[in-house]
């Protein structure tokens, strides 16, 4: 067993540092105070070559492993999670491409992708979150088009992306049977983009309602066979979940480096407080937790990367990353005390951050529900 990465990936590891130090740290809390991405860091994400990771080396784009791209995001979400969740939610939406979109597919959506554009992966709906399977979209086939209707909810990219995945259901009564994946583009007629949400943490992404009302798109846009949407959306979500993974143990590593700078210098009853073995109990414990999550990410990367079967450990790094971020982000705060819970300092922004890794992508009773199946059957 190697614990070393490779030469290239030390590369990329020290120059996606140095950029998120140089471009992404210092404007974290503006950004989340803001709640939008400026469009000067776009430009400067695109051409440090960090918006858009999936995409094959046959079609222009960087053909990382998945490993890479893990370290990327790792540093990505040390600098700010809502940064990260943009780029991730890209590399989600580009996933069921990659896995069964046609010649046609892929050129059209990698072209848009390696023009530093965005994309967005629409599942969930104000009825169907947990319960995949409960896609009320419709999708009617005429001719040699689909007629798109219904409601998309909660969808990272959503009000800024060029090309959408959509997943509707072309078989009302067949539940997850029924599931199609489609790609539609922004500026189709009857497409529109609904409100943004005003959300806790990640404030710098932006998180969208998408309307369809008779969407017509031409039957080429239908990824893979009508049905197996839930399958495509399955596998795509197994390749993308370590990616939460490793954005939640960037932001627990950052909030860690924050406790453990305050405590040495924060004096109480004369002494720094790091000196204090309840405090030093607290930090030992977080560096436990960050270092056991960054295995596990790792491990389920690199799983991937054998091409073996990984759905129980993409979940299981999901899980377990995304609540030591909570646990971890929580701890910093009362590290800080008083200066954890002032928006001064980064302390509380890392701890609303921290919960929407709780729930995205599946929620962790989602992830311990797949680990359990896995274990079980
Ligand atoms: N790979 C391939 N196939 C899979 C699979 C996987 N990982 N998981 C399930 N399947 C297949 C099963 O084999 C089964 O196939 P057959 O019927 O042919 O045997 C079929 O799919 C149904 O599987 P289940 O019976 O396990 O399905 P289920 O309805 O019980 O529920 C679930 C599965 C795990 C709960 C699923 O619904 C799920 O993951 N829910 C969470 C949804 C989610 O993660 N949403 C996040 C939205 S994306 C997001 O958050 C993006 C954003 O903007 C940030």
């Amino acid at each position: 067993m190697d614990f070393n990465f490779t030469p290239d990936q030390l590369d990329l590891q020290k120059m996606v540092r140095d950029f998120v130090a140089k471009e992404i740290t210092p404007h974290a809390l503006e950004m989340d105070k803001e709640g939008v991405v400026p469009s000067d860091l776009w430009k400067k994400l695109d051409e440090a070559g960090l918006l858009n990771l999936t995409v094959p080396e046959e079609y222009d784009g960087p053909g990382l492993d998945a490993l890479s791209i893990a370290i990327i995001y790792e540093e990505l979400g040390k600098g700010c999670a809502g940064v990260a969740t943009t780029t991730a939610a890209n590399a989600l939406a580009s996933y069921p491409v990659v896995l069964l979109g046609t010649e046609e597919q892929k050129s059209k959506m990698f072209k848009i992708l390696n023009a530093g554009k965005l994309a967005a992966f629409a599942l969930t709906e104000p009825g169907a979150g947990s319960d995949a399977g409960a896609v009320a979209t419709t999708a009617v086939k005429d001719g040699d088009s689909y007629i798109l209707n219904g409601t998309k909810c909660f969808i990272t990219n959503g009000g800024i992306a060029e090309i959408y995945i959509i997943f509707a259901n072309t078989r009302k009564t067949a539940g997850i049977r029924g599931l199609t994946a489609f790609i539609v583009d922004r500026g189709t007629p009857g497409f529109s983009v609904g409100k943004k949400e005003e959300k806790m943490g990640i404030r710098a992404s932006n998180t969208c309602e998408l309307i369809l009302e008779n969407v017509r798109i031409p039957a080429a846009n239908r990824i893979g066979r009508e049905g197996e949407g839930f399958k495509i959306a399955m596998k795509t979500l197994d390749a993308a979940r370590p990616f939460v993974g490793a954005v939640s143990v960037g932001l627990a590593q950052a909030a860690f480096e924050l406790a453990i700078k305050y405590s040495k210098e924060r004096v109480q009853f004369d002494k720094p407080i790091a000196s204090f073995q309840l405090v030093q109990a607290m930090l030992a414990d977080m560096a436990m937790q960050v270092e056991a999550a960054r295995l596990l990410v790792y491990k389920a990367c690199w799983m991937k990367d054998q091409g073996v079967p990984y759905t129980k450990d993409s979940a299981i790094a999901k899980c377990f990353a995304a609540d030591t971020a909570m646990k971890v982000t929580t701890d910093v705060v009362q590290v800080l005390g008083g200066y954890g819970y002032s928006k001064e300092y980064p302390a509380e922004k890392y701890m609303r951050d921290a919960k929407i890794m709780q729930i995205y992508e599946g929620t962790n009773q989602i992830q311990r529900l797949v680990i359990a199946n896995n274990i079980l059957y």
